[in-house]
């Protein structure tokens, strides 16, 4: 029986991609364990998620530190009492030290919503509304020091409706965030994927 691998999630609010990826550790019996939810938000909804389900449940508040390095520090602090093989960035509204980034290379995984390189940073949706594109959706990355740079490990596709708002369109990318990033965790886990050259291949063996 292969050891069971400890996966640490960060948030910042309501956790629903934290969610989605408990619901699929414990629903397709994952060589895994969510060992750790950790939040910058004192009031961050999914930590009470995580606490119903019997997860350690930590908060380290940004504002409690005087720089993002101080408070980077800090969060590594507490993440690696657990001794995660996986760190997971789930709405985690932190942009990250290089150095936080390094301690954790080749561990570290994030989604963001849009399709990567297009719509790097916030109001995504809005954007691609604005930008009058026919096609959307999410990206999940290993995290480099360049943010929403990272190699790509699996993306999902949404059309953009005339008739959509920020809010329609944000509500479909979410539902296919909670389909690929549990997806992308699972594999990861199992050592599915390998980097070649700055991209990602996916093995099935
Ligand atoms: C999602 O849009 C996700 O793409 C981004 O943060 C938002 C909130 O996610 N990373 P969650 O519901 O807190 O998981």
């Amino acid at each position: 029986m292969r050891a069971m691998k400890r996966i640490v999630i960060l948030i910042s609010g309501r956790g629903s991609n934290m969610e989605a990826i408990l619901r699929a550790a414990s629903a397709e019996h994952w060589p895994a364990q969510i060992v750790a939810v950790i939040s910058n938000k004192a009031q961050a909804a999914g930590l009470a998620t995580a606490s119903a389900a019997g997860i350690a449940a930590r908060v380290v508040e940004h504002v409690a530190f005087p720089d993002r390095a101080q408070f980077d520090r800090a969060l590594s602090a507490v993440i690696d009492e657990y001794s995660p093989d996986l760190v997971v960035l789930a709405g985690f509204l932190r942009i990250l030290t290089p150095e936080f980034v390094v301690h954790y290379h080749g561990r570290l995984l994030n989604i963001h919503p849009s399709l990567l390189p297009s719509f790097p940073g916030l109001d995504t949706h809005h954007r691609a509304i604005e930008a009058g594109v026919k096609f959307h959706g999410a990206t999940v990355h290993f995290v480099t020091p360049e943010l929403d740079h990272g190699p790509i490990i699996e993306q999902a596709v949404v059309p953009v409706l005339d008739t959509d708002t920020e809010d329609t369109l944000a509500a479909r990318v979410l539902e296919q965030e909670h389909v690929i990033y549990p997806r992308a965790v699972r594999d990861f886990i199992e050592g599915r994927y390998v980097l070649i050259g700055g991209r990602v291949a996916r093995h099935s063996a």
